[in-house]
């Protein structure tokens, strides 16, 4: 395998013949570079809008293949971390590399338990929101802020300063997000609780009222620890991309993380939960399920929660969701658009229309029913998209910023636009 691995092209326009190293499956778009290089010429590139075919880098954070089913972490098989792992230990995984020992798991537990606080500024700071501003936009301005907080986050070539800034990132983002979500519905902001899990505490900072101490229903907890663990890392998707660009320019991570959730705030990225909980209550009763179908297949609408551009088998991580179902719904009672989401996926993965496309459940045709049985209003579904894929998105900020073939990100353009125009002054061309 490793003779031959080589490209040969020939430039038809010349006459010329290059021959391109192949390296793990790819070629140097610098070597196309090589091609019909003249003085007035830069020589060939790609055009792939969309960064379809293109790698951005080498990575090993976080494997998957898609036509398999294979989601992993590090090398550890997604459906292994969301039964016996927490997300903690998830995020400590992503962010160093390996799996921590008992010592390195208590400290990191601890450090990031004691840097849930934010300062009472930034609290003004939400408190100036309107009343009806999207959480997701009061998330993405505050991690933004936090920057101005800690302006030794600029010493990014610093381990120690990197370390410091991961952490309280990590800490901080479900506080950011509960707060977030308290302020719309007018309540008091509610402080984090040390004694308290990751996800207890989460849910203490969104949910608690007059008591003195909040308890958690386990259940609830487990079942946000298993999503947080599937959203934590996606590889190469479109916020860890935004993440990787701002960070090319050696930003700090907080205004590159802010730039994440700006691109995961996008209906295209992490919004496709709530269309499909929309989906369900437009449907309304199984009895409109084949009727629905038939205008899906004449390509009327989408069957939202289905398909996926990298899943082609199945979504590893929806399978895990459906189990969690089960168990929040023990806790909060049925959701009766869980009928109607069963029954439409019974109904799907019989149909020659979507088997022979190859679509199939993705991660967000179940989680928008949790969240929704949670009582999260559809606008706090990225935001707990966000919170746990800060974790990647920070595994993946390092990765940049110790590869050394990474540049400044700055992709070509092919120009389509006017040259050489003579400028008239706006007085002459209106006169
Ligand atoms: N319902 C009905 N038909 C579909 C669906 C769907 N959900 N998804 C794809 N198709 C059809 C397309 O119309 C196309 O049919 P054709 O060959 O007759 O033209 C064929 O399947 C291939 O679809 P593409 O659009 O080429 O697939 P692509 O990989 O570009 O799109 C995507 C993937 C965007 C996820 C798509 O499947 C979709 O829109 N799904 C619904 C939205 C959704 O659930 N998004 C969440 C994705 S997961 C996440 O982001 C966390």
């Amino acid at each position: 395998m490793t003779e031959n691995q080589t490209l040969t092209v020939r430039d038809n326009r010349t006459g010329e013949e290059f021959e391109i190293p192949i390296t793990d499956g790819t070629i140097r778009a610098g070597d196309l570079g090589k091609i019909g290089r003249t003085d007035d010429d830069p020589g060939l590139a790609v055009y792939d809008p969309g960064f379809t075919n293109t790698a951005s880098t080498r990575s090993a954070v976080t494997y998957i293949d898609g036509d398999k089913g294979i989601l992993e972490y590090r090398g550890y098989p997604i459906e292994q971390l969301a039964e016996s792992s927490t997300f903690l230990e998830v995020a400590y995984l992503l962010i160093h590399g390996e799996l921590p020992t008992r010592e390195q798991h208590d400290q990191w537990v601890h450090e990031i338990t004691f840097h849930t606080f934010v300062h009472e500024n930034l609290k003004s700071q939400l408190q100036g929101f309107r009343y009806d501003a999207h959480p997701m936009g009061m998330l993405l301005s505050s991690v933004g802020a936090l920057s101005t907080f800690y302006p030794e986050a600029r010493a990014i070539r610093d381990p120690q300063v990197r370390h410091d800034q991961i952490v309280r990132l990590i800490a901080k983002m479900p506080t950011l997000g509960a707060w977030s979500f308290r302020h719309a519905q007018g309540k008091p902001y509610v402080y984090p609780d040390n004694d308290l899990s990751y996800t207890e505490n989460f849910l203490s900072m969104l949910f608690k009222m007059s008591e003195q101490k909040y308890n958690p229903d386990p259940r609830l907890a487990k079942a946000l620890e298993v999503l947080f663990i599937l959203h934590a890392d996606h590889e190469q998707n479109c916020s860890t991309n935004a993440v990787r660009s701002v960070g090319s320019s050696e930003v700090d991570p907080y205004s590159a993380v802010s730039a994440g959730i700006a691109a995961l705030y996008g209906p295209l990225h992490g919004g496709a939960n709530e269309a499909v909980l929309k989906m369900l209550k437009r449907i309304g009763t199984p009895d409109k399920i084949p009727a629905f179908i038939e205008g899906v297949k004449r390509g009327d609408e989408k069957l939202m929660g289905f398909g996926h551009r990298v899943y082609k088998n199945f979504d590893p991580r929806a399978t895990i969701i459906k189990k969690a179902v089960d168990d929040v719904f023990e806790v909060t009672g049925v959701n009766p658009l869980l009928e109607i989401a069963q029954e439409l996926e019974r109904i799907a993965l019989e149909d020659d229309y979507f088997i022979s496309r190859k679509l199939y459940p993705n991660v967000d045709f179940y989680s928008g029913l949790i969240y929704e049985a949670l009582q999260f209003p559809p606008e706090m579904f990225t935001v707990l998209f966000a919170i746990p894929r800060t974790a990647g998105w920070l595994a993946q900020w390092l990765e940049l910023v110790d590869d050394k073939e990474q540049k400044i990100a700055r992709p070509k353009q092919i120009y389509t636009g006017d040259r050489t125009l003579d400028f008239v002054p706006a007085a002459q061309r209106w006169a």
